[in-house]
């Protein structure tokens, strides 16, 4: 034992290692048990124990093995070295009080690393929660903000961006850890850049939940909007939308999910990293037929990407981080009527209060506040209990379509990041389909509004489109 301390004694290395161990090894231990429990909430906790502690236990234990191997002995001090224990091994007085250190040893260093094996194992698991990715990394809070109201909500932040192989978890933990480190120095971008290169899921994370090949034929969507008029008046745009199918035993692909089939393969070449500037399509058929599709007027020269193999991520690039326009937010809002459609002109005036520019989110939430209380309460004082329930209510929706859809401290207005999918500003399918697109033989990309769509009735009252579906039946 003597001998011990005095090796340590000698190596400070190995004495700083110990003390460390001393120190922290035994409220690791008890706050991981506690963490497992799942006792305490503070997402600052786990973050403690894992990303601080553990290492710095690991390190310490590092320093440890390497001091006592590194110290050199005298007569005195023996140190623990290879030559030591031969020596003591082969020499039958010190055998048995050599053996029973080396038991305790082995001991000591497997339940220790049994521990530092949980702590390591737990530690992962907690930097793959959502709770880490979106709650303790406030950087990605808008991001966790949409995923928890999108459809998507049930499905893990790494279950998307994540591979389940072994090379896309290390480069997410190494991606992570610079994340930490731009999180920690405040020297990340705002808004986080788009698309992503590193964590982009794959058509195959998509294909463990979703099969294309399943999801056939036409399907009627109906589309809720309210006017910005006296009554806030509610109509529908009704549309057979042709999900269509990437092929399915001996059917050939066909409608909007016939991009994706494995029949062929579409490439595209972009003018922009954002691939909202599309410049070339190639499109490779079973056959081995190459067709290229050129934008008119554009010069091939532009195209700055390598070619894309086109997957679901090229158009729906917001399955779950999903920005509204203001106008669909209310629109949603007042179908559910968290937003009271009884209150006059209530679109229009949410319009006017959402899309004001404001520094930050607690400014936006008493300026809406104090816009719409001052338009529906300074002219008309004497308001009932009744209309000032609705007015609060009123109020309170329209703070929450701002607060989901816009974050200002991350430089996320209206319009920042662009959905894909549908045609909005030219943008989402019109990229290829805007008519511009010509092969050499001279066939051209459709913009033909009835290619993925048929529009049955467009902005008409509720009752009108139901009588329209009773009118097909018969
Ligand atoms: C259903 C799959 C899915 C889930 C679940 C998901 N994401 Fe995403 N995420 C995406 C897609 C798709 C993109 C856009 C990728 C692109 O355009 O390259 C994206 C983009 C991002 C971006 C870049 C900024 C942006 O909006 O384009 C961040 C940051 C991000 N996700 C974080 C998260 C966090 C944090 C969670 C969990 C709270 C999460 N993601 C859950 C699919 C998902
Ligand atoms: C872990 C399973 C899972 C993964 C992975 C997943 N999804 Fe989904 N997705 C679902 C579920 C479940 C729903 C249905 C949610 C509902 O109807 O409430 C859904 C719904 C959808 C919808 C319909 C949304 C709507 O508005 O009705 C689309 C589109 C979609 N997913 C695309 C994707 C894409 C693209 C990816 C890959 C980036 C993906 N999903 C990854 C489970 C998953
Ligand atoms: C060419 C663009 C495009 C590509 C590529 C694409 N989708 Fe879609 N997908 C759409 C459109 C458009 C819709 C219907 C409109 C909507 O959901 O808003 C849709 C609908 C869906 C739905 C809902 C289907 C239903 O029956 O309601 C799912 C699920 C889906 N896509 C998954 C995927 C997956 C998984 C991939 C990749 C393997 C993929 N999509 C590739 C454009 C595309
Ligand atoms: C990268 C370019 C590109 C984008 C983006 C794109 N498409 Fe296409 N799409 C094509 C090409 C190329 C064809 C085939 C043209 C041809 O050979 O006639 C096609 C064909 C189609 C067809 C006809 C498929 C069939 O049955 O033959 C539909 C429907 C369609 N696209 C819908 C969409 C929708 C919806 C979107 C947006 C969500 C979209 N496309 C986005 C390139 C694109
Ligand atoms: C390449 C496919 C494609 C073509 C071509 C196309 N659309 Fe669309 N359109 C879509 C998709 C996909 C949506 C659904 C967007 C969504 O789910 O929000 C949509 C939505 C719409 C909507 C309702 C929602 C909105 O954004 O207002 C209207 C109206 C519309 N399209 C009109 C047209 C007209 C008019 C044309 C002809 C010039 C046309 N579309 C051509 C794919 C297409």
């Amino acid at each position: 034992m003597l001998t011990l301390l005095r090796i340590f004694f000698r190596s400070p290395a190995a004495l700083v290692g110990a003390t460390i161990l001393a120190l922290v090894f035994p409220i690791l231990v008890i706050s991981t048990f506690f963490d497992l429990q799942g006792g305490i909430e503070n997402p600052y906790f786990s973050l403690l124990i894992y990303l601080v502690l553990g290492p710095l236990v690991a390190v310490a234990f590092i320093l440890v093995v390497a001091g006592l191997i590194r110290a050199r002995g005298d007569d005195n001090t023996v140190p623990y070295t290879y030559e030591f224990f031969k020596r003591q091994l082969t020499s039958p007085a010190s055998y048995n009080r050599v053996r029973r250190l080396v038991y305790i040893s082995i001991l000591l260093i497997s339940s220790f690393l049994l521990v530092l094996g949980i702590v390591a194992y737990s530690g992962h698991r907690y930097t793959d929660s959502m709770q880490f990715c979106g709650n303790f990394c406030h950087i990605m809070s808008p991001e966790f903000i949409t995923h928890q109201n999108s459809p998507h909500s049930r499905v893990s932040c790494v279950a998307c961006h994540i591979g389940k192989d072994v090379a896309g978890i290390a480069t997410a933990k190494f991606t992570g850890l610079k994340q930490l480190y731009a999180t920690a120095t405040d020297t990340f971008l705002r808004p986080l850049p788009t698309p992503l290169d590193n964590l982009r899921p794959t058509r195959k994370t998509c294909e463990e939940c979703h099969r294309p090949e399943k999801f056939h034929g036409q399907k009627l969507y109906v589309i809720d909007t309210f006017l910005p008029d006296l009554d806030n008046t509610h109509v529908q745009t009704a549309m057979i939308m042709k999900i269509g199918s990437g092929g399915y035993l001996g059917r050939s692909a066909q409608g909007i999910h016939w991009h994706i089939s494995e029949q062929h393969q579409l490439f595209y070449g972009t003018a922009t990293v954002d691939r909202q500037e599309i410049v070339r399509v190639a499109l490779t058929d079973a056959a081995g037929n190459r067709t290229v599709y050129f934008r008119k007027g554009s010069d091939p020269g532009q195209i700055k990407s390598e070619e894309h193999l086109m997957d679901c991520i090229d158009c729906h690039n917001r399955p779950t981080h999903i920005y509204l326009s203001p106008d669909a937010a209310l629109d949603q809002l007042l179908l559910a009527r968290r937003i009271p459609v009884a209150l006059p002109f209530i679109k229009r005036e949410a319009l006017i209060a959402l899309t004001r520019p404001y520094p930050t989110t607690q400014k936006a939430v008493a300026g809406i506040d104090e816009q719409l209380r001052q338009r529906y309460l300074t002219n008309n004082p004497n308001r009932n209990e009744h209309e000032r329930d609705l007015i609060e209510q009123a109020i309170r929706g329209v703070q929450q379509a701002y607060t989901e859809n816009v974050f200002p401290e991350m430089h996320i207005n209206w319009g920042t990041y662009q959905n894909f999918i549908g045609h909005r500003d030219g943008s989402g399918c019109f990229r290829c389909h805007d008519g511009s697109f010509v092969s050499a033989a001279g066939k051209t990309i459709s913009r033909d509004c009835d290619l993925c769509h048929i529009i049955l009735a467009e902005n008409e009252s509720p009752e009108n489109i139901v009588e329209m579906m009773h009118s097909i039946r018969r």
